[in-house]
């Protein structure tokens, strides 16, 4: 909460791709004390009073539009949430003309989600104020690799040194590919676990890949599960969800496989039964997916403030 850190040297938040280890740890930083601000009974900041925030999501989302628009709000600022489906999008409005509309209303930072790889960073460029990327299709979703590490960070005290898996559909998944760079930057051994149609078609160097889940989990510290992400499928997966669960689906028995105190991530949304059982993810020792959720409410206030402190003169 403090405004005696060093300033964030970037003007927008487009992906993890860019930012060093210490971009990272500033707004991890920056994010621990509104994690214990947004646990008080009065959450009112006013560092971001009179200013607006415009959060634009072209693709749907329960956490990250939500979480950004508390976030928003606990700052202080003027919060307007554009909705696509009720705009001129519908009439064929193209997205660079969507943005010249939006920055023609003078916001302060917008919050963009759109399905196109590269959105963000389209929009960035015609628009005045910083732009925080909430994912773009299969690129990036650079809070949300943000509020894992925090996660990570505050139940083991570090990150560095931790064996984490991420397992499930890496190939589709943007929460995959931003913490694909985000934890080895930030000390982590990292491992991906998937059949091979959902292993992406490069894998990072440094980076072990593994095709058995039961392989793939044995002593790491931390198991990242994600969704199949069949609206990014151009075929049908070639088996079925059960089969899907008898192999890639995280249940008690393939758990034990881990470290001993070994906690579970997910980004949600969830398929119980499907990626992950429902009594792991409800595990209040293991899991740590409402933590995740929780603490996307501080990384967003973080992000939030640092990249309009040049706009408010802090
Ligand atoms: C993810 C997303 O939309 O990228 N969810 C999230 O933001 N927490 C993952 C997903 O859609 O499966």
């Amino acid at each position: 909460m403090a405004s005696d850190q060093a300033p964030f040297p970037h003007r927008h938040l487009l992906g993890i791709d860019g930012l060093s280890a210490d971009d990272l740890n500033l707004i991890l930083d920056a994010a621990e004390p509104w994690a214990a601000f947004n646990r008080g009974a009065r959450k009112a900041d006013q560092r971001l009073a009179g200013l607006t925030q415009i959060n634009a999501f072209f693709e749907t989302s329960t956490r990250t539009l939500f979480s950004f628009e508390i976030a928003g709000k606990r700052l202080g600022a003027q919060v307007s949430n554009f909705h696509p489906a009720a705009s001129s999008v519908r009439k064929g409005e193209s997205l660079a003309d969507t943005a010249l509309t939006l920055n023609a209303m003078r916001p302060d930072i917008l919050v963009i989600r759109h399905e196109a790889v590269g959105a963000a960073a389209d929009v960035a460029a015609v628009m005045d104020c910083p732009v925080i990327n909430a994912g773009d299709g299969r690129g990036e979703h650079p809070t949300q690799a943000l509020l894992d590490a925090l996660a990570i960070r505050r139940r083991f005290g570090r990150i560095e040194g931790l064996k984490v898996a991420i397992c499930g559909d890496i190939r589709h998944s943007r929460v995959a590919n931003s913490n694909l760079r985000s934890l080895p930057l930030l000390g982590a051994e990292l491992r991906i676990v998937a059949p091979p149609s959902l292993l992406p078609d490069v894998v990072p160097p440094g980076i072990a890949a593994f095709t058995d889940l039961d392989d793939g989990v044995d002593g790491v510290n931390v198991v990242m599960m994600l969704r199949i992400q069949r609206e990014r499928m151009p075929d049908a997966l070639s088996e079925s969800l059960g089969d899907y669960h008898a192999r890639f689906g995280l249940s008690r028995a393939r758990l034990d496989r881990a470290a001993p105190h070994a906690v579970v991530m997910h980004p949600g949304p969830m398929n119980r039964g499907v990626e992950i059982d429902g009594d792991v993810a409800d595990d209040p020792e293991r899991s740590l997916i409402l933590q995740q959720v929780e603490l996307g409410v501080a990384v967003r206030m973080a992000c939030l403030d640092l990249l309009t402190r040049e706009r408010r003169g802090a």
